[in-house]
């Protein structure tokens, strides 16, 4: 069996699968981290020590780190949090790049309802974000921008935006900028504080953590409200008792993904040598993103007019697991909207399947993947000999 479909989700990692058995059978501590009685100092200082592993391997300061339940909650918790004031002091617009999640369009979109604009800078072919219409947007409402959000990589293309830049353009003209980090914490070098954004988010699912939990990092927490009220844990800006064993997996995961990363250098080699022997095998094939930086172990790959679901069951039947992550209208496969803000064309777009794997996979997965996908698309495209 090949899994490859780390940007949906990563399998649980040895070491956390291994920490987990340890601290179950060890029996306990298990307390409410919030208790004052010595069970819970025990939990909580198991909790604070893993708040500061993560602090330290994302680049950020223990205090700007706040465990939550995932992205999606992170996303809504920024937003919510620059937001949900109403339109204060004439900010009422947000910029949304064209190619983000949908966990970051759907709050932009709740927002656009209480009066907010929603402005969207271009996307280039190549699926970076247009810099200079960035700029223009910017330089055009000044003082009035009360979001900027450009994720750093895309889950479709693996693109990886200039976020550094983006976040010293934002700086520049007083905009406050959170850069959806999901996909680029654990499959590419990320550092908080280097990476200059105000806010960035994690999910414990994508780095072998267990699911259900992840991280809102944020420069100044004073700029956050909370989303559940609770009882004032995460300094009262998250409320809930926390997950505190799914919070010690985070920071074992990270740990395990800085201890690693080098080989990521591997599966790039080996995914570079892949998608070239598919072009040279399937001349139509178009890679999407090629052109501009990616991540190392993503390959969203067409082959114009051979529906990606097709390839994706027929690749499942020798299993192997990839995704199309293009949305089905009546069984029409439709061009995912990151296609389409990088002007791809519906034959292209319907056909595109999604290989994404991890810095602990094996590179060689590779030569088993490109087998699969001969097999495939001699199937569906009747080509006779390849
Ligand atoms: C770029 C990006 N942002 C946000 C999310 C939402 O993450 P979650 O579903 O873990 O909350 C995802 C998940 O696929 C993602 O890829």
């Amino acid at each position: 069996m090949i899994y490859a479909d780390y940007n949906g989700s990563a399998p649980i990692c040895e070491d956390v699968k291994n920490y987990l058995i340890k601290r179950l059978n060890s029996n306990g501590p298990y307390s409410n981290p919030n208790a004052i009685h010595f069970m819970g100092g025990k939990v909580l200082m198991t909790m604070e020590k893993a708040r500061s592993e993560c602090a330290r391997i994302l680049g950020a300061m223990a205090h700007q780190i706040f465990f939550n339940s995932g992205s999606s909650e992170g996303i809504s918790q920024v937003f919510h949090s620059l937001l949900s004031d109403g339109v204060t002091k004439g900010k009422d617009i947000m910029i949304i790049s064209a190619i983000e999640h949908s966990a970051v369009v759907n709050a932009g979109l709740y927002f656009e309802k209480k009066g907010y604009k929603y402005l969207i800078p271009k996307t280039l072919e190549n699926g970076l974000v247009d810099i200079d219409d960035l700029e223009k947007l910017l330089k055009q409402n000044l003082e009035k921008v009360a979001i900027v959000s450009i994720m750093a990589a895309n889950n479709e293309t693996g693109v990886i935006q200039p976020y550094k830049e983006i976040a010293l353009l934002c700086q520049k003209y007083h905009a406050p900028y959170f850069s959806d980090t999901t996909q680029l914490v654990g499959k590419g070098p990320f550092n908080f504080q280097e990476c200059m954004a105000d806010y960035a988010v994690m999910s414990g699912h994508k780095i072998g953590a267990l699911t259900g939990t992840g991280i809102l990092m944020a420069k100044d927490p004073s700029t956050l409200k909370s989303l559940i009220f609770g009882g004032g844990q995460e300094k009262g800006l998250r409320g809930g008792t926390q997950n505190y064993i799914g919070n010690e997996t985070l920071a074992v995961a990270l740990t395990h993904m800085q201890n690693n990363i080098s080989k990521l250098e591997d599966i790039r080699l080996k995914r570079l040598e892949f998608e070239a022997k598919l072009k040279k095998e399937f001349p139509a094939i178009v890679i999407l993103g090629e052109k501009a930086s990616r991540l190392a172990s993503t390959t969203f790959v067409s082959y114009p007019k051979i529906h990606g679901q097709g390839v994706q069951i027929e690749l499942e039947s020798q299993n192997i697991f990839v995704t199309t992550s293009s949305a089905c209208s009546d069984n029409e496969p439709v061009t995912s909207k990151v296609l389409k803000a990088m002007n791809v064309s519906d034959d292209i777009g319907r056909g595109a399947i999604r290989i994404s794997l991890g810095p602990c996979s094996n590179p060689e997965s590779y030569d088993n993947i490109f087998q699969g996908m001969c097999n495939a698309y001699k199937k569906l495209s009747k080509i006779k000999s390849f």
